[in-house]
C-alpha cells in the first residue's frame, strides 16, 4: 500500500473497523464502518483533506492544495471501496482522492467518533496529600526512550514528579531538560540558581519561605515545565511543597462557587521588576478551557500588584483570594518532602504549585539549580515517542 498517497502524516493509522460501504447523499458521503458506525463526509471536508501528492506535499506533509481553489459545489462523479479498503472519490473536476480507512475513522466527525475522541483525550489526574510520588531514575531516563516516555506522561498528567539519581556538578540540570527540547530562557538565565543571595533580584534568592506560587505569572505565557535541581542542601529547614492547583480549583468550585467565579472572572496583576526588567501581566487566576475545566492557575502573592478591581468587586475578590490562599495552606491538599542532593523536581509549573520553608543558611550551604522548559515541548516529544 503506498502510504505517502493515503496519509498525509508521519505516523499510521492502527485500521479499527473496515469499511464495508458508501452511500452517496447530495452533499455528503456516508461511510459505513464494519462494527456498524455511519460516518457521514461532506464533500468539501473529503476535497480538502485528499492526501494525494499534488494536494500535500510528500516531503514536509504538509497541504500545498487550497479549498477555496475548488468549486463549491464540487461533487464526486464516482465513490467507492477499491481492494485495499480505502474510499476512493473520482471528483468530477478529474481529481482522484484515496483515504486511508484508518485515518478516516480516527479524523470521522460523526457525534460517536467525536465522543469518542473527547473521552480518550488525557484528563490530568487530580491529587491531594496522600499522592504516591512518581519517583523516576535518571540512568534509565537518559538512556531508554520507554522510561522517558513514562516519566514524560507522569509530568503530563500528574504534574508533579522526582527524579534521582542525578549528578551534583552543576550544570548537570540542562542535559536532563534537553532529553525533553529546548529549554526555555528567562531573565533569571538559562539554568537559574536557587540560592541566598545579598543582591536578591527575587524572594526566591533570599532564606525566606516561599509560599506556594507559579513561577513567572508575570509572562504572558508562564513556563508549562519547572526543573529544580538540588546540588547541596545542608541547611536546617528549606523543605519543598506543592498542592494540585487544579485538585484546589475543583474544591473551590464545590465549596465556594463565588469565589471560584471571581477568581476566574477577574484578572489580576502579576510583576517582577528589577533595575533592568519590567515584567507585567494582568490575568485572572484560574483560566478554564473551552468545556469548563481548569486549564491553568497563575499565583505569587510576592509578585502581585495591587488589585485593581471596581468598588463593589473589591470584597469578593478579596474573600476568594483569601479562600484561595487558605485552600493552600490546608494540610489536605500539600505534599511536603525535603530534597536531597542528586534529586530533582520537575513539575507542571502552570497547575502545581510549589513552595519552599524558610531555611537558616547559618547552619550550612543550599543550592538548586532550575530551568523551565514550554508545555508545548513536553507534548510534541511525547508524541514523537508514541509514534
Ligand atoms: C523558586 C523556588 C524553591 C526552593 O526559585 O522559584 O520556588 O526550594 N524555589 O528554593
Ligand atoms: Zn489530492
Ligand atoms: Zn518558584
Amino acid at each position: 500500500m503506498n502510504t505517502v498517497a493515503a496519509v498525509a502524516d508521519f505516523r499510521t493509522y492502527p485500521l479499527i473497523s473496515a469499511l464495508n460501504g458508501v452511500q452517496r447523499l447530495a452533499d455528503r458521503v456516508l461511510a459505513e464502518w464494519a462494527d456498524g458506525r455511519v460516518s457521514p463526509f461532506h464533500h468539501a471536508w473529503l476535497r480538502d483533506n485528499c492526501p494525494c501528492p499534488q494536494c500535500v506535499y510528500s516531503v514536509t506533509r504538509e497541504q500545498v492544495f487550497e479549498i477555496v481553489d475548488a468549486s463549491s459545489s464540487l461533487e464526486p462523479a464516482a465513490a467507492r471501496i477499491d481492494s485495499d479498503g480505502r474510499l476512493l472519490i473520482d471528483w468530477q473536476d478529474g481529481h482522484l482522492s484515496r483515504f486511508d480507512p484508518g485515518w478516516l475513522r480516527a479524523h470521522a466527525y460523526d457525534d460517536e467518533s467525536r465522543a469518542e475522541r473527547l473521552a480518550a483525550k488525557p484528563r490530568p489526574f487530580l491529587w491531594r496529600s496522600d499522592l504516591q510520588l512518581p519517583v523516576f531514575d535518571y540512568a534509565a531516563l537518559m538512556n531508554d526512550n520507554d522510561a522517558l516516555l513514562h516519566w514524560l506522561l507522569a509530568v503530563r498528567d500528574i504534574g508533579l514528579t522526582q527524579v534521582r539519581g542525578v549528578p551534583t556538578e552543576p550544570g548537570s540540570l540542562k542535559a536532563v531538560a534537553q532529553r525533553i527540547s529546548f529549554i526555555r530562557e528567562s531573565n533569571f538565565g538559562v539554568l537559574f540558581n536557587v540560592q541566598s543571595k545579598a543582591d536578591a533580584d527575587s524572594n526566591a534568592y533570599t532564606a525566606f519561605n516561599l509560599p506556594l506560587h507559579t513561577d513567572l505569572p508575570t509572562r504572558e505565557l508562564q513556563p508549562g515545565l519547572q526543573f529544580l535541581h538540588c546540588l547541596v542542601n545542608d541547611a536546617e529547614g528549606g523543605e519543598s511543597i506543592f498542592v494540585d492547583g487544579f485538585a484546589i480549583a475543583e474544591a473551590l468550585r464545590r465549596e465556594d462557587p463565588p469565589s471560584f467565579q471571581a477568581l476566574c472572572d477577574i484578572p489580576v496583576e502579576f510583576r517582577n521588576k528589577d533595575r533592568h526588567s519590567d515584567y507585567r501581566r494582568l490575568a485572572p487566576i484560574i483560566a478554564l478551557d473551552a468545556l469548563g475545566h481548569v486549564a491553568e492557575i497563575r499565583m505569587a502573592n510576592f509578585l502581585r500588584g495591587a488589585f485593581d478591581t471596581s468598588v463593589e468587586q473589591m470584597p469578593l475578590l478579596y474573600r476568594a483570594y483569601r479562600r484561595f490562599i487558605a485552600m493552600t495552606r490546608e494540610p489536605r491538599f500539600r505534599v511536603m518532602r525535603r530534597l536531597n542532593p542528586g534529586e530533582l523536581w520537575c513539575f507542571d509549573n502552570r497547575r502545581t504549585l510549589h513552595a519552599r520553608n524558610a531555611f537558616d543558611p547559618a547552619t550550612g550551604a543550599r543550592h538548586f539549580q532550575g530551568c523551565y522548559i514550554d508545555r508545548d515541548e513536553l507534548l510534541s516529544r511525547i508524541l514523537v515517542l508514541q509514534r
